[in-house]
């Protein structure tokens, strides 16, 4: 499932920024040690909820966390319109096509209006998937709807960590992020590739190793 930094990148960044203010709970998707979670209440928000499907991972967190052990999107529930923002960083990319659609919808019913999700996930424009970004564009131009699902990674990928990775990733961009966000009925306020700062060296690429999504719940009567 990846590995864990301390270093927020910029959709994270943006995550702290708006709790810090949101006045309502906030909800950490795939949260791992929690290092987002913690600048959050650090930063002033008032509640703050981590999600893991390993408990093992939440541990590092203390009693002044809630925390939300499962599964997303099909094991963790929340009441509609319960959360004032959402965040999942490097975690969408654990999703198939049919999980990311079904969990963007959760999402946009439990966000309040006003509510905002922040992601930041893997982008294919990493030096790690070898001749893969030459592939996602040929899905891209042959009208694939997911290009990115890399069915079996030990097909593309030969770094030293590979035996750590998961069979298969879903790997994203701005456009497709952008796309299944508006279709689960968020309005998408910025989606974009960048380099994350904590990304280490040996996976840069051209600068686009990471996509970002800010997206907004609108009042139901705005629709
Ligand atoms: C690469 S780590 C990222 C942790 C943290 N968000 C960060 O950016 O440092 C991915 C985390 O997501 C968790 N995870 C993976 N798939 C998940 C899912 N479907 N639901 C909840 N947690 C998940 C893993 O257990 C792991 O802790």
């Amino acid at each position: 499932m990846g590995w864990s930094k301390r270093r927020l990148g910029e959709a994270s960044e943006l995550f702290v920024a708006f709790a810090a203010s949101a006045g309502g709970p906030v909800l950490d998707v795939g949260a791992g040690y929690g290092a987002a979670c913690l600048a959050a209440l650090q930063a002033g928000a008032t509640r703050v909820i981590a999600n893991d499907l390993d408990e093992r991972h939440l541990e590092t967190l203390d009693a002044r966390f809630e925390k939300k052990i499962g599964r997303f999107p099909r094991e963790i529930e929340f009441e509609d319109g319960s959360l004032a923002a959402i965040h999942a960083a490097n975690v969408l990319h654990f999703l198939t096509p049919r999980q990311l659609t079904g969990g963007l919808r959760k999402i946009e019913r439990w966000l309040r209006p006003g509510g905002k999700l922040f992601v930041q996930a893997a982008s294919p424009y990493q030096s790690v998937w070898g001749a893969f970004p030459e592939e996602y564009l040929r899905r891209v131009e042959a009208g694939s709807a997911f290009p990115g699902v890399m069915e079996k990674v030990s097909d593309y990928v030969t770094h030293r960590m590979r035996g750590e990775m998961p069979r298969s990733i879903h790997l994203l961009d701005d456009v497709i992020l952008r796309r299944e966000a508006e279709a689960a009925g968020l309005v998408v306020e910025r989606a974009w590739l960048y380099r994350w700062c904590g990304l280490p060296r040996e996976l840069h690429l051209d600068g686009r190793e990471t996509v970002g999504l800010i997206a907004r719940k609108i009042h139901s009567e705005a629709r």
